[in-house]
């Protein structure tokens, strides 16, 4: 190319040049007006497209830096300007962002109490039992656990009932049937009562015992207000040298007043059990009458709360404890019974309907 040309493409050059940054000067001036951020993140996608390095200010400059030094005279000022104009509305955005969000954060109390938690409450029956097992542990008892599928020898044969003893009548049991191809005993089925732990108690260690078995048992009894399929017990056994009644009595009178109030007053009224001999049933003064006589008590000023003996020896021979040596007492209770008389709550489905409504009402009671 001749030294003309050279020039004249030179020229050229820079006229395409010029060209394109008074394009770019004008679609930024253009744009300077409308820029517009609602939020930080607006604003930083603003910061992004415009003011950034690879932005459009920033292909600006790069253009302006090619240009010659005459050209560079002539438009600097403006290229500033248009640079400076969208850095002051660019600061200006974010000074309006910056004090809406001071104003939120003032809205915002970090001094205020949390909204609460919603907890929820124990049940009535886990309530009674706490209490029952609270009662005992202050005077040395411990809780013992048991299966609440049991086999036959547990739940009856240990505990002295006869093979057609009719005591056995007296709880009608669920039976586990036997599965085809399994193999497994005869006789499984749900504890009629938590007295089947006595017996894992008694087999599994030796005298002195002092234990509590709360738990869950099983009858085959229509559901009604005042009966059903499953319900819950708490057992108590003590057995050791020359424990005898009186040991027993005294016993339930302490529970009985810790339960219901120092007013309380028991009687035991002979009855029977096979697993207990002799055995007894205990009332307890009425605690809503106060012994006067209400529908509760039918008038008679007491309610009757559990069942107590002394451990009948074959009992304790069963078990392999030696009856010559040592003697025990025995009580059961049910959970429901002392807490229909703490709560007054008179149908025992409630205890099982999950409805929240009845069972919020008895952790502060
Ligand atoms: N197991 C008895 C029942 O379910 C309650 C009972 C009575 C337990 C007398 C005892 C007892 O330990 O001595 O009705």
């Amino acid at each position: 190319m001749c030294n003309f040309c050279c020039k004249f493409a030179a020229k050229f050059i820079v006229c395409i040049k010029m060209a394109s940054i008074k394009e770019r000067i004008s679609a930024l001036q253009a744009q300077v007006e409308g820029m517009k951020a609602n939020n930080s993140k607006e604003l930083e996608e603003l910061r992004l497209k415009l003011l950034s390095k690879k932005g459009e200010v920033g292909a600006l400059m790069d253009e302006f830096k090619s240009l010659q030094k005459e050209e560079k005279a002539q438009w600097g000022a403006i290229v500033n300007q248009v640079r400076q104009s969208i850095e002051t509305r660019f600061n200006e955005l974010k000074e309006q962002i910056n004090a809406q969000a001071d104003t939120a954060a003032e809205h915002l109390d970090l001094t205020r109490t949390p909204d609460s938690i919603e907890l929820g409450t124990r049940h009535p029956l886990s309530l009674v039992r706490e209490e029952i097992i609270d009662i005992f542990s202050r005077i040395g008892f411990t809780v013992a656990d048991g299966p609440e599928v049991e086999d036959d020898r547990h739940v009856f044969g240990m505990l002295n009932f006869a093979p057609e003893h009719p005591a056995r009548d007296m709880q009608d049991t669920f039976f586990i049937e036997k599965q085809e191809g399994i193999q497994s005993p005869d006789d499984i089925l749900l504890r009629t009562h938590t007295s089947s732990v006595q017996t894992r108690v008694m087999t599994s260690q030796q005298p002195p015992i002092r234990v509590l078995c709360p738990g869950r048992v099983y009858r085959n009894e229509a559901v009604s207000a005042r009966a059903h399929c499953f319900f819950h017990q708490v057992e108590g056994l003590y057995i050791d040298k020359n424990v005898s009644f009186a040991d027993l009595r005294e016993v339930l009178l302490y529970f009985a007043k810790e339960m219901f109030g120092g007013d309380t007053q028991i009687r035991l009224r002979p009855s029977y059990f096979p697993f207990t001999e002799p055995s007894a049933e205990m009332d307890i003064s009425c605690n809503i009458c106060g012994g006067k006589g209400c529908a509760f008590c039918k008038n008679t000023g007491w309610v009757e709360i559990l069942g107590c003996g002394m451990v009948d020896p074959n009992v304790l021979e069963s078990c392999g404890i030696d009856s010559k040596v040592y003697t025990g007492y025995a009580f059961g209770m049910g959970v429901e019974r002392i807490a229909n008389l703490k709560y007054r709550v008179k149908d025992l489905r409630l205890f099982s309907e999950n409805d929240v409504r009845f069972l919020r009402q008895f952790e502060s009671c």
